[in-house]
């Protein structure tokens, strides 16, 4: 289902005009659909209504404390990977016990803050690790619950940046050396083994790579018990992909179905760790057109909206569906014909473009819309050009509300200083 939809010819989420958006809290601005995440997790319960599981929503998808509680009132999990994120799901009522922490590199702080809060799981990706987390634990007079993030070493078929399950990757401990470490671990005294994790990779289409990856997860759920060590819960991570332009995408039933059918008769509770499918798509970016330019052999639409507001065109080549959601133009300027545009922001680089090449009846003014931009986009803004982060609003059927208001650039010079002399 679109998240816009068109009311009385407008361009509306949920019952909210955009336009109206644009006008209270102006552009660049993201807006979010509270109806539309709690679609995207409600397909997450239903999928596992019939399974003992804890759906861990990957934070570093969108860290919002807005969605973050929109999550945590549904009874969602959540996967970390920062002392900052911990922080915030928190802050946003999430319920600790019910976090596992990811990372190839936590630091002794945040191993300190993790125990104190009492987090579900800790997963674990080197031996170095365990170490550290055995002293850290010991200290503090607690037992770190663990699990250790294996590499199945599967391909999951995405782009080469989002993929982390194969053996050249920096995540996880090695297959073959995680046996070793377990036994290693269930010797270390301040530690509590809880499970196995592991997490191929993102915007996946095809659920085989994942099921094939539980299966080897499986093999080493087995072996382990022959040697009684056993597990309460198996981490498959997340990354089930979504629609941007074409893709075809299951919904998270038939996504989740090969993966349920390698766990059928056992006894742990499943764990996920969705991230882009339950934000990507509830959410977009609205922007205004500053500047057309009709150069020689291209169109340029400057608009408000960069890269550093949204990374993804920049950094991984990625394709967002532009659309017109409000004019802004003279009545003359909106009978524009359509043609092929540029979609740039006025950063200073080349790579600064939101979209290549987009067929659009344009005039300046005009609203924009990024669409599928819910999930790791103000995630991975920057303040590049010194340029005040978005605002951010939830759509709660006929109401908006501010979640983020827009930065100041007196807020981002606050934490610098002048030398003395
Ligand atoms: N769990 C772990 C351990 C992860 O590393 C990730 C994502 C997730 C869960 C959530 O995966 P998801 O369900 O969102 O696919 N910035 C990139 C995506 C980076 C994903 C990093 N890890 C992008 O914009 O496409």
């Amino acid at each position: 289902m679109s998240l816009i939809s068109n009311l009385n010819g407008l361009p509306c989420i949920e019952g909210v005009a955009l336009q109206a958006v644009a006008e209270k809290f102006g552009t660049p601005c993201y807006v979010y659909s509270r109806a539309a995440l709690t679609a995207a997790f409600s397909a997450y319960q239903a999928a596992l209504v019939n399974h003992k599981a804890n759906i861990c929503y990957a934070v570093k998808a969108n860290s919002n404390l807005a969605i973050l509680n929109v999550f945590a009132r549904l009874g969602a999990g959540f996967d970390i990977v920062s002392g900052g994120e911990l922080a915030r799901v928190i802050a946003a009522g999430g319920d600790p016990t019910k976090v596992v922490f990811s990372g190839v590199g936590k630091s002794p702080d945040e191993m300190r803050q993790a125990l104190a809060a009492g987090i579900s799981c800790f997963n674990v990706e080197s031996a170095s690790e365990l170490e550290q987390l055995n002293a850290i634990a010991g200290a503090m007079g607690r037992c770190a619950p663990i699990a250790l993030r294996v590499n199945p070493n599967v391909d999951p078929k995405t782009h080469p940046y989002i993929s982390t399950g194969l053996k050249s990757a920096k995540f996880g401990v090695a297959f073959d050396t995680a046996v070793t470490l377990y036994r290693h671990a269930r010797n270390l005294p301040n530690l509590a083994i809880r499970g196995i994790a592991c997490h191929i990779g993102s915007q996946l289409l095809d659920p085989q790579p994942a099921a094939d990856a539980a299966g080897k997860v499986l093999e080493l759920v087995d072996q382990l018990a022959a040697e009684g060590i056993v597990f309460e819960h198996i981490d498959l991570g997340g990354g089930m992909g979504i629609r941007y332009r074409d893709e075809a995408v299951l919904p998270a039933k038939d996504y989740l179905a090969p993966m349920l059918a390698r766990l059928v008769g056992r006894q742990q509770t499943l764990f996920i760790e969705p991230g882009r499918s339950l934000v990507g798509n509830a959410g977009l970016l609205l922007t205004r057109v500053e500047v057309l330019k009709h150069g020689e052999e291209k169109n340029f639409a400057v608009v408000d909206a960069a890269m550093n507001d949204l990374a993804r065109p920049a950094l991984y080549d990625a394709w967002h569906g532009i659309v017109k959601v409000g004019a802004g133009g003279t009545a003359m300027m909106a009978g524009a014909a359509a043609q092929r545009y540029e979609i740039v922001g006025p950063i200073c680089e080349s790579g600064d473009f939101l979209g290549h090449d987009r067929t659009l009846a344009l005039a300046e003014g005009d609203l924009l819309a990024i669409l599928s931009a819910g999930a790791y986009g103000m995630a991975m803004s920057s303040n590049y050009n010194t340029r005040p982060r978005a605002a951010e609003v939830m759509v709660d059927g006929d109401t908006m509300h501010l979640i983020r208001r827009r930065e100041t650039v007196a807020e981002l010079m606050a934490p610098e200083a002048l030398l003395p002399q």
